[in-house]
């Protein structure tokens, strides 16, 4: 396993603490997300369920014999794990690297507790050096594009990829989120906007981030 996948595993490892009999667990996408599905699978005659944040990881829960359930019928949830692609001191966070920002923000948001897992390198100053993802549908990809100009941002359609939803991403470019919580909003007023890739409004509740000195818990 190389470093990096290491410290990935470390940081999954760190969020099974916050795991409990009969939960049902909220499970994100991605590779540190995979590390904890895979984990969770140590304990899985310990919990209810799960909800999944993804086509892609539902199955990977399925594979290990997890179960997974419908939001809908889980009801309000206890805890959520899941990674980012940049986070701050304040727990905003960046996501939507893999596409699944929608479904991610949506178990988040029915979730008592959100528990964001990383290595240290995604622990920014300030948000979007990384392309900050939005979803759109598909009609309204031009339209949201030049309204996202106009605010300075410089959108990139991500070719060949359509989300679990059937839409479309625009990853912005060349933005300097100093205000995460406005702007989360100012991008959600934009007709044909899905979901924004910032999590302000609904930051993590604690992040844990692994690095080569060992696991911190920032809340
Ligand atoms: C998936 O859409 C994303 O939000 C992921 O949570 C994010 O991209 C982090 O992925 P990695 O754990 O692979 O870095």
């Amino acid at each position: 396993m190389s470093n990096a996948d290491q410290l990935k595993k470390a940081a999954a490892e760190a969020a099974l603490q916050y795991v409990e009999d009969d939960m049902i667990v909220g499970v994100g996408t991605g590779s540190t997300a995979n590390h904890f599905i895979d984990l969770l699978a140590g304990m899985k005659a310990r919990i209810e369920g799960t909800v999944a944040s993804s086509e892609v990881s539902a199955e990977r829960l399925r594979k290990h014999g997890i179960p997974v359930m419908d939001l809908n019928s889980a009801g309000q949830l206890p805890l959520y794990v899941d990674g980012a692609d940049e986070a701050t001191e304040h727990l905003h966070l960046i996501k939507g690297g893999g596409g699944a920002l929608t479904r991610e923000k949506i178990v988040a948001a029915a979730s008592e507790k959100f528990v964001c897992i990383a290595d240290e390198s995604k622990l920014v100053g300030m948000l979007g050096a990384f392309p900050l993802p939005v979803e759109v549908i598909p009609m309204a990809r031009s339209f949201v594009a030049r309204e996202i100009l106009k605010m300075g941002g410089q959108p990139e359609l991500r070719q060949g990829f359509t989300t679990d939803n059937g839409n479309l991403i625009l990853d912005i470019h060349n933005l300097h989120i100093a205000n995460p919580v406005e702007l989360e909003g100012q991008l959600n007023q934009i007709a044909g906007v899905v979901t924004v890739g910032i999590f302000a409004r609904r930051p993590a509740d604690v992040l844990i981030l692994s690095g080569k000195d060992g696991v911190r818990t920032l809340r």
